[in-house]
């Protein structure tokens, strides 16, 4: 315990002295710039909100923002340098290059967005200026993820916490506090091993991590791990305790029987469960209500067959239909899932968004009242925006092209290093 305890803490120094090279040299260079302009930027204040995604590009990482209008659509507006570099998993040079839902997120109770520079091993996080939320302001500098291969992050319902999962050859979580001048703040007690033999960048997707998350009541800290079949993978949950510190090992969930590849996690509202997205089956339900138990899931957790699916790997929920969409990359589908009272889980309907466009990473956003889907169509460099509408009754609103607006403002991007959606809405 000792020595694997200190061995990870020479690791996390070792990485945070590795990273903090190349950053100083690049923040010195004339060439690169922070910021590129996309759009009309007078137009960008009359918003809604914003989506954020990035460009994770190993030559340096860009976070590019559109502003969402009153009725939904997107226009590109922003990208701005997270002073860190992206990265792809091995092998391959295909889109979900990190293999994870995550990578950047946004709260709007801590005005802020935070990223993962998979690259570097590093976190920015950005204060997001309320009048035009495309418009982000580093907070600090990037810090250490407490790993190496960071590839999720979750934000506590406060908007004041930060917790990472790395991917890499050192694994696991680490949390971080937000503080408005100093940006993030390693918290004590929080650097915890998944132990996984993984490589950096991470070998996968099978076998590699997949998700970080809060559990509704922001007791417990969760991130998910695909199996290596036969052998399933788990949810990994630790305790939280009121000074935000996690318990010393973590509970190993393996979803209920026929799962094997738990990938993105949505919390089912009020019941203390969680809908895992699986790769090599549709989904999962973990029905924690009775504790994380170590073992299979048990209570009503099941596990469900989308058929003819692909890989169904990334997860939102939509409160004003009360259903679940998730993206699969291999079909380029959206699959609508209901969850019922005693969580059962049933396909509503799918939604087909252009084949071989490899539907990744997703997020819904309310705009008055009104909910739209945002999913990140990698392989053809767009995102399709989804009018949620009402149950089954989804329709598509707009696709809009992402490779042209780079090229135009000089920002480079990639089918197969494009990750993550989030989205912001102004108060
Ligand atoms: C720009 O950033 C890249 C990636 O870090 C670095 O290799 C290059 O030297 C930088 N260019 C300048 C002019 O600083
Ligand atoms: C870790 O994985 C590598 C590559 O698959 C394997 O050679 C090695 O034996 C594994 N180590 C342990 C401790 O399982
Ligand atoms: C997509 O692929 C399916 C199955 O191969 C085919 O039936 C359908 O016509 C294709 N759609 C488009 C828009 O090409
Ligand atoms: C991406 O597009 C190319 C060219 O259309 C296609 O060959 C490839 O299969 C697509 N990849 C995915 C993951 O959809």
């Amino acid at each position: 315990m000792q020595l694997t305890f200190s061995s990870v803490l020479l690791s996390v120094l070792l990485a945070s002295a590795v990273s903090a090279a190349p950053l100083q040299s690049r923040a010195k260079g004339k060439g690169n710039k922070t910021k590129m302009m996309m759009g009309n930027q007078a137009a960008a204040q009359a918003a809604s909100g914003a989506v954020y995604f990035i460009s994770n590009e190993p030559t340096g990482n860009f976070i590019v923002a559109a502003g969402i209008a009153n009725d939904g659509k997107l226009t590109l507006r922003q990208a701005t340098s997270s002073e860190g570099l992206g990265d792809h998993g091995q092998p391959g040079n295909s889109p979900d290059p990190l293999f994870t839902q995550g990578a950047i997120k946004a709260s709007a109770a801590g005005n802020i967005v935070a990223t993962v520079n998979a690259g570097s091993n590093t976190l920015s996080v950005f204060n997001i200026d309320p009048k035009n939320p495309t418009n982000l302001k580093m907070i600090g500098k990037p810090v250490g993820s407490g790993g190496e291969f960071p590839v999720s992050l979750a934000i506590n319902k406060a908007g004041n916490t930060v917790c990472a999962v790395n991917g890499g050859a050192v694994n696991g979580v680490a949390c971080f506090k937000v503080d408005k001048k100093k940006g993030l703040v390693p918290m004590a007690n929080t650097v915890r091993s998944l132990k996984l033999n993984q490589t950096t960048p991470a070998t996968g997707p099978a076998g590699s991590v997949s998700h970080v998350l809060f559990s509704e009541d922001n007791k417990q800290l969760i991130a998910s791990v695909k199996g290596v079949p036969p052998t399933p993978g788990i949810l990994a949950v630790w305790d939280v305790a009121k000074d935000g510190s996690l318990s010393k090992d973590f509970k190993a969930v393996q979803p209920a029987k026929g799962g094997l590849l738990p990938f993105s996690m949505t919390v089912i509202p009020g019941k203390n469960a969680i809908l895992a997205t699986d790769a090599g089956l549709g989904v999962d339900v973990f029905d924690l209500s009775a504790g994380a138990a170590p073992g299979i899931a048990a209570g009503k957790s099941s596990a469900l067959k989308i058929d003819g699916q692909g890989a169904t790997c990334w997860s939102s929920f939509s409160p004003q239909t009360g259903n679940f969409y998730v993206t699969d990359i291999g079909t380029s589908l959206v699959t609508e899932i209901n969850i019922d009272n005693n969580l059962k889980p049933k396909v509503v309907k799918q939604y087909a968004q252009g084949n071989n466009t490899a539907t990744i990473d997703n997020d819904i956003a309310s705009v008055r009242g009104k909910d739209f889907m945002y999913v990140l169509a990698a392989n053809s460099t767009q995102i399709k925006v989804v009018t949620l509408n009402a149950p089954g009754k989804a329709t598509a609103l707009q696709t809009l092209d992402l490779a042209g607006p780079a090229k135009a403002a000089g920002l480079k991007i990639s089918a197969a290093n494009l990750q993550g959606m989030t989205s912001f809405i102004k108060k």
